[in-house]
């Protein structure tokens, strides 16, 4: 099986877990986007969808899925989105995608967060993928000089701008132990709009695509 097959694979088998008449939150990304297309077939049976990108709504509206605004929902009972990385205990890492923001408000939105990936995406500890920081361009210097600090090194992703008119820095070299507390101070410097850290917003479950089927993980 492909990577491909894989994440195909919990596209189709997270519609399991999404209650009739449900208004869902809908992530961002490759894994996403099979999700999207499964839940196509699906559309009669949901309210709606909010989506985190400009680039999922205008999948989900390819599809005649109704797209719902923010204001227009108070709660939603479950987000669906892929990761770059998760950990034993449901945290991830976001944003290689460079949707993160969105997406911790969509996911914020949320009763659960589901992820689906394929199982390259499991990692013991957080960081050997190159942590994803939306950030206002001005705070940048100071920013690189604050994750090296924390021995991480951090740069400017060529060429991207965020739906939110932002730039995303991505740091390597960080070992995330403890990713609840990294994410709380990361999030309070100055500049940060968002750091791709889903520790407060972790997972509650995970459906990890594996050749020999799809494994649950319930954190
Ligand atoms: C988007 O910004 C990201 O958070 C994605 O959810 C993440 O990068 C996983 O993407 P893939 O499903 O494409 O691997």
């Amino acid at each position: 099986m492909t990577q491909d097959d894989l994440k195909a694979l919990v596209g189709r088998a997270v519609l399991d877990h999404i209650p009739d008449g449900a208004v869902v939150g809908v992530g961002t990304g490759s894994t996403v986007n099979q999700f999207i297309d499964a839940l196509a077939t699906r559309k009669d049976r949901i309210a709606g969808a909010v989506s985190s990108s400009e680039a999922s709504t205008a999948r989900l509206r390819s599809h005649g899925i109704r797209v719902l605004e923010t204001q227009d929902v108070a709660s939603i009972p479950v987000y669906i989105d892929g990761a770059d990385e998760i950990d034993p205990r449901g945290h991830m890492i976001k944003g290689g995608g460079a949707a993160l923001t969105r997406e911790k408000i969509v996911a914020d939105l949320a009763e659960r967060f589901i992820c689906i990936c394929d199982e390259s995406k499991r990692v013991a500890v957080l960081g050997a993928f190159p942590l994803p920081v939306e950030v206002v361009p001005l705070a940048v210097p100071r920013l690189i000089r604050r994750f090296a600090a924390l021995g991480g090194q951090a740069s400017v992703r060529p060429g991207v701008t965020t739906d939110n008119g932002q730039c995303v820095l991505d740091v390597r070299g960080l070992t995330i132990t403890d990713p609840l507390a990294l994410e709380a101070e990361i999030s309070l410097w100055p500049g940060v709009l968002t750091v791709g850290i889903f520790a407060r917003h972790r997972a509650s479950l995970c459906l990890l695509g594996t050749p020999g089927g799809v494994v649950t993980l319930d954190f």
